[in-house]
């Protein structure tokens, strides 16, 4: 897609479509106005009979015009004026672009202007156009003979003025997170067998050198001799071999330490012996979601040039029942030392992450951050569009939490109050892998903890938001990307005050 800002006068644009947001109540700004003028006045009239869509991402599209350059023009709502709510944007963007991309090599265009949108700055207006112009304009069809989506062939964003350099620097950063969230997006949801833990594994390799990230990659041996043995019991009933994906971005030169974004990558979850429902692993190519998000992350990280450093470590398995599957009962030593009792062969993302979380703690990292599809009960306490974040030290939360709002992205802190630590107090070993029928994000995330020792870490279960089971008019069904934008917006935070 070619995305770029021209400035001059969108009436004369030649497009298939003119993108125009109205917000709630309708506010006439000059540049609204003036294409009312030049429709003759169809937009006025349009409000006087209530319908001007104003609600975030309600659609109006308007055909067989005159007195236009584009050839149509599409109405787009973006919500109350007052409201900037983080995502609202986003949303009505998506919205606007999902309709368009049904037809392929659409030209778009679109109205940017102080005034317009929610009020919102033109730079934010830009980068939610241009992150709107990728993700919208790719489906989870990636396998139909008919696509239902086409990517754009253009997307201008035209503003009165020439763009200022904030203005440049949003649209750049606009196309990077669309590409990365797309690039998430695809990974999730191609099938399973498709996407091996060595799959995964190569194409992140594609990606570290596409960008000029350090890539190191551990095979079945490698593993072993790390003591991998938590991560290594999950995948064993799997022909599938196990990888870990390590990539590091210098942003900050050689000595500072970097921050850890650590993705579980469970490429298939059958449950193992533990087998889950038909229903229950319908869905389970999307395991591996936290690593695809931690991938999509770091690549939007390094192409921003942000000047921190960040270790992306992603462990890779299959969870398969077969003779030589884990069991119940079985006792696995993790890389820490510390004993587990097998108690549930389906709690295998906490097995994996565990191991790899051990090797980010002695990786001396300054912090932690994890992603994973991790527990149906963090879904069924939060909801399926809302991440659940558990840590060990508030201040970082906090800054997770600030950024993931700044991204317009939900997501809500569960307790770890030391009560909870009971739950899976091992009977033979340390600790269990499963803490019972209640409160299991939580137990899940204290299992966790015993693996990241006092190094400031924050737990993020994205089970719920990270797979889509519906479309909606702002967002596909399937993998969402969910959280690249705020793993970009945590990192941004983290570069040294500029004084
Ligand atoms: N991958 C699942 C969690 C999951 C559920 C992700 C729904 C996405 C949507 C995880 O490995 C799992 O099976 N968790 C079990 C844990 C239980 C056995 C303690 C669960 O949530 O039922
Ligand atoms: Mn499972
Ligand atoms: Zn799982």
């Amino acid at each position: 897609m070619n995305c770029l800002i021209t400035k001059g006068s969108w009436s004369q644009i030649s497009a298939d479509w003119l993108v125009v947001a109205i917000t709630e109540p309708v506010t006439w700004t000059a540049p609204l106005k003036q294409l009312d003028h030049e429709l003759g006045g169809v937009l006025a009239r349009l409000e006087t009979s209530g319908e001007l869509p104003t609600k975030v991402g309600a659609l109006l599209a308007l055909k067989g015009l005159t007195g236009l350059g584009a050839t149509r023009l599409l109405l787009v709502g973006t919500g109350p004026r007052q409201s900037s709510a983080p995502g609202t944007l986003d949303r009505a963007w998506t919205a606007a672009v999902r309709a368009i991309s049904d037809k392929p090599h659409q030209r778009v265009a679109a109205l940017i202007g102080p005034k317009v949108a929610n009020g919102l700055d033109p730079a934010s207006q830009i980068r939610a156009a241009a992150i709107a112009g990728y993700v919208g304009s790719v489906g989870q069809d990636l396998y139909k003979t008919e696509r239902g989506r086409h990517p754009l062939a253009e997307l201008q964003m035209v503003l009165p003025e020439a763009a200022t350099e904030a203005e440049q620097a949003a649209l750049n950063e606009g196309v990077i997170l669309g590409e990365a969230i797309n690039l998430t997006r695809e990974l999730v949801n191609r099938p399973p067998a498709e996407m091996t833990p060595v799959a995964f594994a190569a194409r992140a390799e594609q990606v570290a050198k596409s960008y000029g990230l350090g890539c190191e990659i551990w095979d079945q041996t490698r593993l072993v001799q790390e003591r991998m043995r938590s991560l290594l019991a999950v995948s064993q009933g799997s022909t599938q071999p196990p990888r870990m994906v390590k990539l590091e971005y210098k942003g900050a030169g050689d000595t500072a330490p970097a921050i850890a974004l650590v993705g579980k990558g469970v490429t298939f979850d059958s449950g193992g012996l533990s087998l889950k429902p038909n229903d229950g692993m319908l869905t389970m190519k999307c395991d591996m979601a936290g690593a695809a998000t931690v991938l999509g992350a770091i690549t939007a990280i390094a192409r921003l040039k942000l000047p921190v450093n960040v270790v992306a470590l992603m462990g890779l398995v299959e969870n398969m029942p077969s003779g030589s599957a884990f069991k119940l009962g079985d006792i696995l030593t993790a890389r820490n030392g510390v004993t587990i009792e097998v108690l549930n062969t389906d709690a295998e993302g906490r097995l994996v992450l565990a191991d790899v979380l051990s090797y980010a703690v002695d990786l001396k990292v300054s912090k932690i951050v994890d992603l994973a599809t991790l527990t149906g009960a963090c879904v069924v306490a939060l909801g399926e569009e809302v991440v659940g974040a558990m840590t060990n030290q508030q201040d970082w939360c906090d800054a997770v939490l600030s950024a993931a709002q700044t991204a317009g992205e939900p997501a809500w802190q569960l307790p770890m109050f030391d009560l909870y630590d009971d739950l899976i107090q091992g009977d033979v070993g340390d600790i269990k892998n499963t803490g019972g029928r209640w409160g299991g994000a939580i137990s899940a995330a204290k299992f966790l903890q015993r693996f990241v020792g006092n190094t400031p870490w924050v737990h993020l279960d994205i089970a719920g938001p990270a797979f889509a089971s519906s479309n909606k008019p702002y967002r596909e069904a399937g993998a969402t990307g969910v959280f690249v934008k705020s793993l970009v917006e945590l990192i941004r935070a983290q570069q040294p005050a500029v004084e």
